[in-house]
């Protein structure tokens, strides 16, 4: 079954029908989905819906542009919730300067202590890197965060870069911009990169696959994906989806 390994179905863009499309979710062949979290409150209500649903697995984290509210208490809270059953990553975490805030320094510092919390609870990290391909790869380097390895999601480099990534072990995530007109770079990477490596997201309710591009995204989109993964790599739709799936458990470390 699909596994779609970052999601945030707490976003407020599901409060009127979260609950069911969530139900819905088995049957549309969606077995298993990780929500992330991105900042302290949402890291509450991503740790709140994995209690409540089995198949909902948590990764705990703040996202780089919410930084500025991280300091000692928050990272010692963070790491306690690392403890929870079903606490499977530490993410998002990484570097955005595409946004560009808080100042950079900020993002740096509480990349770096965030993948240090990850090598000490031993989980894999979920990094979220845009417009900032040197800086972050640099601090995966120097932090080690190949140690415990994780997911460069949302992957939006190319295949020099990706390469990089995959020589040090770290999977690519791979959602609706594959599906996008202008997203040549990105096929690119999909043909270059092997199968086993290839994690299925959506990063939803963002990113959208064509043809719903623009609109609230979720799981049930997904398929959209397969189809595109499949056509680039040859292989069939089922394939890709169970491959997928056996990734994401590799990398979660879920049995
Ligand atoms: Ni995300």
């Amino acid at each position: 079954m699909i596994f779609d390994t970052h999601a945030h179905y707490d976003d407020d863009a599901f409060q009127e029908d979260r609950e069911e499309l969530l139900a819905g979710l088995n049957a549309a062949g969606v077995g298993t989905v990780v929500n992330i979290g991105a900042s302290i409150a949402s890291t509450k209500t991503t740790l709140e819906l994995a209690e409540r649903y089995p198949f909902i697995y948590a990764a705990v984290g703040v996202h780089p542009s919410d930084t500025a509210e991280l300091d000692e208490t928050q990272m010692e809270w963070l790491e306690e919730m690392c403890a929870c059953p079903k606490t499977v990553a530490v993410g998002e975490i990484g570097l955005d300067y595409h946004w560009d805030e808080p100042e950079r320094e900020v993002q740096k510092h509480w990349f770096r202590e965030q993948i240090r919390l990850a090598r000490r609870v031993g989980l894999p990290v979920v990094v979220h890197s845009r417009d900032a391909a040197k800086d972050t790869m640099d601090i995966i380097k120097e932090e080690k965060a190949a140690d415990v390895g994780g997911v460069i999601h949302c992957f939006s480099y190319g295949v020099e870069v990706a390469r990089e990534y995959l020589n040090m072990g770290f999977y690519l995530g791979i959602g609706g911009v594959l599906t996008f007109k202008n997203a040549k770079k990105l096929r690119e990477v999909v043909a270059y990169m092997p199968m086993d490596r290839l994690l299925l997201e959506t990063d939803c309710p963002y990113m959208a696959p064509t043809p719903h591009r623009g609109e609230r995204n979720s799981s049930l989109y997904l398929p959209l994906v397969v189809k595109a993964v499949s056509e680039i790599k040859g292989i069939p739709e089922e394939e890709v989806a169970a491959v997928t799936e056996a990734n994401a458990r590799r990398m979660y470390r879920l049995a």
